[in-house]
Formats: structure tokens, sequence, C-alpha cells
């Protein structure tokens, strides 16, 4: 039964010899060509049938989507476009699939319809090819961090703690939200619920992960977090996967230093395991671009920004001069920006970050030292008084996509941050523990897994590279 994957037996010198292949049919053209497609590549294998010899209920089960299992001599191709083809000799079908109402015909489908369609999308070149290269992003990750002698850690993804601070929480409860029970004060009454208190789905791994790290010193969690943020944008989800490194002995330099590494090492790598899919998405890319107005068009092709990544310095400046750049710009001059820049301590919009990354430095930037008050309790105050060793990596198409920071050591300090927040300390007894003893100064960012592969798939919406996206108002298959 189990057949050759089409991605080795394009690889093979084709001498007539048996073969067998199994997939999905993309298309079946003159009643002779079957392209079969089974995931393992963007190509398909083309197979030829004598349909002379075809007992007519087969023929009309040779439907697009329908999946086959086909075997046949494997011989040099008469066409053009392809090496090898398959001359079929048997042909069982496995599961037939109804022409009519299959969703995915071959021919151009919107992003928009195929998202209605997310378990069948994958089954597209573009879905497959976005999948296949997520996979090897993945695989990149553990492979750097593995390589470097991080250990890998597994963070709660239901917790007791909501004090990161990093968005609104998704509530995990059994109680019957019907008839919850009441405290005294008339308020549902957590005492009574699965754990004995609030909680909430992660919005981080992060302060778990800076207690292993004062541990095993250093490692990473690769895992989902889950934010109820209202935010129906292109590059937000309810539900994302994040990769946390967390190094104990590691200022803010060595943590920029670490990032840029971490991030040009998985886009090598994606390079080199993914030529074909990447050539396919950059070509999809370039078609996509090439319908926007001419403004709103990147200047670069997608793999062309990707070598552009890993060939070149990310531009590192302190959100003060970032803030000087964006006053002087001619945007704010002529009053574009939406949100006026023109005084220090704002947070900055996406449209100051793109404006930083696409126009002004044209490459990747990191920005660092914020104003303590738009950013979390837990980063180390600078001398200033009024600045935190925090750091954020702006992509250009994608804006943020790494944050994080030198953690505050000092426990005098972290307490005092604390207060100064309105934090309730009590909760993160714990956290504070880690300042008791042993502390040392150690860091850790994190980066969200969608936008890198949006970053690296050209794909415009996050929506379209995760299996099922999780949105407001959406949490269909
Ligand atoms: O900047 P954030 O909120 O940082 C943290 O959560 C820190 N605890 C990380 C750390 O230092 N260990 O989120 C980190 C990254 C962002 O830069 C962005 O790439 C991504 O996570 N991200 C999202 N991705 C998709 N959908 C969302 N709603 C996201 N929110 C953040
Ligand atoms: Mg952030």
């Amino acid at each position: 039964m189990n057949g050759e994957k089409i991605k080795s037996i394009l690889q093979s010198k084709p001498t007539g010899q048996q073969c067998s292949a199994q997939g999905w049919v993309r298309t079946f053209r003159a009643n002779r060509f079957i392209a079969l497609n089974d995931g393992s590549t963007i190509e398909n294998l083309q197979c030829v049938v004598d349909f002379e010899q075809l007992d007519e209920s087969v023929l009309k089960q040779i439907t697009t989507g329908a999946a086959l299992h086909l075997q046949g001599e494997l011989v040099e191709s008469q066409g053009s476009g392809q090496k090898v083809e398959l001359q079929v000799e048997e042909i069982t079908v496995l599961g037939s699939s109804d022409p009519e109402s299959y969703p995915i015909q071959p021919k151009k489908h919107s992003l928009e319809f195929l998202r209605e369609k997310a378990h069948l999308r994958v089954r597209t070149a573009t879905f497959s090819a976005v999948m296949r290269v997520r996979s090897a992003l993945s695989f990149a990750v553990h492979q750097f961090f593995q390589d470097e002698g991080f250990f890998y850690v597994n963070t709660p993804i239901v917790t007791g703690s909501d004090a990161e601070g990093a968005g609104e929480m998704f509530r995990v409860s059994t109680l019957d939200p019907k008839n919850p029970p009441l405290n005294e004060e008339g308020n549902t009454d957590f005492k009574q619920d699965f754990f004995g208190k609030e909680t909430n789905l992660t919005v981080s791994g992060q302060l778990e992960a800076e207690a292993y790290a004062l541990a095993l010193g250093d490692v990473y969690t690769f895992g989902p977090t889950f934010r109820a943020e209202n935010s129906n944008t292109t590059r937000h989800l309810a539900e994302f996967w994040m990769i946390e490194p967390e190094m104990a002995f590691y200022d803010l330099n060595d943590n920029m230093d670490l990032a840029e590494k971490f991030i040009t090492s998985v886009l090598r790598h994606v390079l080199k395991a993914c030529e074909k899919d990447l050539k396919f998405l950059d070509e999809r890319f370039a078609k996509e671009e090439s319908s926007k107005p001419q403004l709103q068009r990147s200047s670069m092709g997608l793999l062309e920004k990707i070598e552009f990544v890993v060939h070149n310095d990310f531009k590192r400046l302190t959100y003060t001069e970032a803030i000087e750049i964006l006053k002087n710009s001619k945007p704010n001059k002529k009053k574009k920006f939406q949100y006026p820049v023109n005084e220090w301590g704002i947070d900055l919009q996406s449209e100051h970050e793109r404006y930083l990354v696409e126009k002004h430095f044209n490459c990747p930037v990191i920005l660092y030292d914020y104003p303590a008050n738009i950013k979390a309790f837990y980063m180390r105050r600078n001398e200033d008084g009024k600045t935190v060793r925090a750091m954020d990596i702006l992509f250009p198409g994608i804006g943020e996509i790494v944050g994080g920071s030198q953690r505050e050591e000092r426990l005098e300090v972290l307490e005092e941050r604390i207060k100064e927040m309105n934090i309730d300390a009590e909760e993160l007894w714990w956290y504070l523990d880690l300042r008791r003893f042993g502390s040392v100064p150690h860091s850790g960012f994190g980066l969200g897994f969608e936008r890198l592969v949006q970053f690296t798939t050209g794909m415009g919406n996050i929506r379209d590279v995760i299996p099922f996206p999780r949105t407001p108002q959406n949490a269909a298959f």
C-alpha cells in the first residue's frame, strides 16, 4: 500500500522501474494527465493514464480532490515541464471526491474564501508551501537553541497569575456560567472553581522561564500563548505561538546579539531547506505586489528581503533617538501620521515603527531603552530613572516581531516598581523569591512565531500562516 513520497520519486532516475505513488488529484486534463500531489513537495507528479483501457466507472472518479493510489512505470517525460512521469498501469481510487461540491477547484481562490475552508485550504499550492515552511522554521528554532546549549522548558498554559500585563486574558473555569456560586460580597466565588482560584490562559511563559533560567542557565520555551485583545489586524491572533529564550548572566546587549543571531540563523536554515517552496512563494509575492498601487509596493522581492536580513546587521538605536528621527520626519511635519509625534514618552504606533523600518532605515531595527511608563514592571531600570532596558525588534512589512528586555534583578527596585504600578505583590511572591535567593542579571525576549512565518512566506495576513486561526468572533474548526 505504502508508495514512495512524490518528493523522492521526482528525484529518482527514471529507467522504467515500477513505482507506486499516492496522493490527491490537483488536475486531470484531457482524460489523460493526472497531476498528483501528496503534500511532500510543492511539485506534482505527472501521471499518464490510457483512458481507453480504463473502466468508465474508474475514469469518472478521477476528479480534482480525489485520493488515488497509482502504480506503473517511471519514465522520462515526453512533455516539457517535468523530467519524469508515471505511466499508470493500475489505479485504485482510495477516496472519491464530488467535483461539483469540492470547494478547491483548480483556479485562483481568494484567501478570504479559503479561510472559510481552513480544513481544505492546505491542499492548495500556497497553503501547503506556507505550512511546510512553518514546519521547517519550527525545526530550525529548536536546532538553533539546542546547538547553543539551551534547554527547552514547557511553561504552564493555565496560569494562576495575571501579573505579566501583556494583554487581556481568557478565563479558564469549570463553574456553571448560568449559576455560579457567590461569595459573601455577592461576587463569583472562585474558591469553588476547579483550581480554587481564578485562572487564565497564559499570555507568556516568561515569568516561569525566568525561574528555570536561574537554575539551568539558558532556556527557551516554544508554545501557544493567548491574548483576548480585540485587535482585528493582519498581525494579531488570539492564539499564537511564541518562542521565549531566557538567559542568566546576559545583559541587554547580549540579549540583542542573541536575538539577531537567532533570527538570521533560522532564516538561513529555511533558505536552504525550503528552496522550492520559497521560490514559489517569491513568485506569488511578486504577483501580489504588482497588483498593488506603486506607492504601497515592497521595494524588494520576498527572497531578496530574506537574503537582505540574513546578510545585513540590524540597526540599533535608542527610543530617544527614534523619537528625534520621527519628530523631524516629513510625514510628522506634514501631519500625515494619525498619531503625531511631539513628545518624548509616547508609545510608538505601528505607523511610526513602519516609517523607521521601511522608509528611514530600510532594514530591521532594534529599538532599546524605552520609557519605563510604557513597558512592563519587570524590565531593568536604567540609571536615568526614566528608561528601562527594553528592546523591540521591528521588521519590514511586519512591525514588531520581538519584544524583550534585561530583567530587574534587584529586589528593592523591583518591589518599588510593583508598588508604583499597583500590581499585587502577593501574587508575585515566587517571582520575588528569585530575587531573594541567588539573583543574577538576566535577560530574555519573545518572538511571535506567526509573525516570523509571515515575514518568511510573504503572507500579508497572519490568519494565513497558522492552520486554524483564532481571532475575535472566530473559532471555527
Ligand atoms: O512584546 P510581547 O507582548 O512580549 C512578551 O510577552 C514578553 N513576555 C516576551 C519576553 O520577553 N519573554 O510579545 C512578544 C512578541 C511580539 O513581539 C509579537 O511578535 C508577538 O509576540 N505577539 C503577537 N503575535 C500574534 N498575535 C498577537 N496578538 C501577538 N501579541 C504579541
Ligand atoms: Mg511588545
